[in-house]
């Protein structure tokens, strides 16, 4: 499952919601045990951790709106063959297989094709995957219906019940990507569109660059311990937001109006102080009147006529549940993982939900993912697409893409900089600022000076950017996952 965010060359602007969503048998105790505890990893592993898939809708429905090559078996063909004929290893997804091969062969009910039998993987070898070359051609030859009805459908159905999973034949039928009005915000002189829920990532996203946007972040200076206390301070009230109040809108009524509103972001930021970190335990979500209210894949293209898409996709953790349909081929989510289990317990991200996000049949699960444009207002009075930007990683999503784009706008960095350059993370509850390596230890000292607890992590996210300047497009992929790549035609 996924978001797009898609632009037109002529300024049309839309999103697509293809995110799994939670099956028709779901309900909100799904994982606890009998004294109402969160039972460790049911919602990570296996087949129990599985939403309905929402991806090949959402790219059939984005297909039959959009696509200018209008022949779906040409737009399919080339997955068949790379499905059929094999595809070499990098370094990296022969470690990342390695790893997992335990976990590979516990959860599933026959031995997948990502489990080398002969020992490890290296670099450079061919996996050949027959049932999903068989699956992609049922999906070339019949669209949507050849992965909801038929083979497919049975073999996934079958897979479920001989590994313990509640997922239907109605679930698959009844599964539809929604068009969502976009999410647009302003920055200083930019215009900022992002994905509105489930997806919690365009609202705390905006809500962070109001909460930064009167502090002098350019006089302060990139990467000074001031500006990554302030930036620490606004995701920490942003975090508690979306803990309280960001769920599937068809199910629960996010207070979008609320949580944008410039004085109430002001209002959230009275508390802080530029001397001294505030105390997560102090920040609670805001309150509002209204009483009714009660491991992923990151891509950026904008084309030659300047229409544009920016995509975050996901099966949630690196091989998802660890579940290959047998006889289908393909690997399962475990974006059940991505609801709030048990209101204050956190999932695999650390991350912690109430009511908004509880589980419920049919429901859409909360996201992190943040697939962005931003535009840049120019002398005409009109504006210019500016950014395109995204990236994977859970919770981190959300502040990476604040930091790419801070980095571009204020901070005057080129995409390629503004992507690369070391990042900062807060959440909230962990009460933590994470730092990777690159931010100094004067600067950490600094922080913890200020009452920050700092912990010091490998790399989070990896963006995927496009930055247009004088109509000229530049490219960045992140370092942080070197399989990435950045491409011009
Ligand atoms: N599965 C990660 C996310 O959607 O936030």
């Amino acid at each position: 499952g996924g978001f797009m965010v898609i632009r037109m060359a002529n300024g049309e602007t839309t999103t697509l919601d293809f995110r799994e969503k939670a099956p028709l048998a779901a309900h909100p105790d799904m994982y606890l045990d009998d004294k109402k505890d969160v039972i460790p990893r049911l919602s990570i592993d296996g087949h129990l951790a599985v939403g309905v898939p929402g991806t090949v809708d959402g790219m059939v429905k984005a297909f039959e709106k959009y696509s200018q090559l209008k022949d779906f078996k040409k737009l399919v063909q080339p997955s068949v063959d790379l499905a059929n004929n094999g595809f070499q290893l990098t370094e990296r997804e022969a470690n990342n297989l390695n790893s997992n091969k335990e976990k590979f062969e516990k959860l599933n009910t026959a031995l997948p094709v990502f489990v080398n039998q002969n020992g490890a993987w290296k670099k450079g070898d061919v996996i050949t995957n027959k049932d999903l070359g068989r699956t992609m051609e049922l999906i070339r030859d019949n669209g949507e219906a050849g992965f909801s009805e038929g083979e497919v459908a049975d073999k996934f159905v079958a897979e479920m019940k001989a590994g313990g999973g509640i997922i239907t034949h109605e679930d698959l039928k009844k599964y539809e990507a929604t068009w969502r009005t976009p999410l647009i915000g302003k920055y200083k002189n930019y215009e900022v569109i992002s994905m509105a829920p489930p997806s919690s990532g365009g609202i705390a996203l905006l809500q962070m660059l109001a909460m930064v946007e009167k502090y002098p972040l350019k006089e302060w200076g990139f990467h000074d311990p001031k500006t990554i206390h302030l930036m620490a301070e606004a995701k920490r009230r942003a975090f508690a937001d979306r803990a309280t109040h960001l769920g599937d809108m068809d199910f629960f009524k996010v207070p979008m109006e609320e949580l944008l509103d410039k004085k109430y972001l002001a209002s959230r930021m009275t508390s802080f102080n530029s001397n001294q970190a505030t105390n997560s335990d102090d920040i609670l979500a805001g309150e509002f009147n209204d009483k009714e209210s009660d491991q992923t894949t990151h891509y950026s293209i904008i084309d030659a006529e300047g229409n544009a898409v920016s995509v975050t996709t996901t099966l949630n953790a690196g091989y998802g549940s660890k579940v290959v349909v047998n006889g289908g081929g393909y690997l399962l989510n475990n974006e059940m993982d991505d609801f709030s289990s048990k209101p204050g317990v956190p999932n695999a991200y650390g991350l912690v939900g109430t009511e908004a996000n509880a589980i419920a049949p049919n429901k859409r699960p909360l996201s992190s993912m943040t697939p962005t444009f931003v535009f840049k207002k120019n002398a005409q009075g009109g504006k210019d697409l500016f950014m395109v930007t995204g990236s994977p990683g859970g919770s981190r999503i959300i502040t990476a893409v604040l930091q790419n784009i801070l980095n571009a706008t204020v901070h005057g960095l080129n995409i390629a900089e503004a992507t690369h350059a070391p990042r900062m993370h807060h959440q909230w509850v962990p009460d933590q600022v994470f730092v990777e390596p690159g931010i100094s230890d004067d600067t950490v000292e600094e922080l913890e000076s200020m009452g920050h607890t700092v912990r010091k992590v490998r790399t989070m996210g990896s963006i995927q950017a496009i930055q247009v300047i004088d109509g000229y497009k530049y490219g960045a992929a992140d370092p942080r996952r070197p399989d990435a790549e950045a491409i011009g035609h």
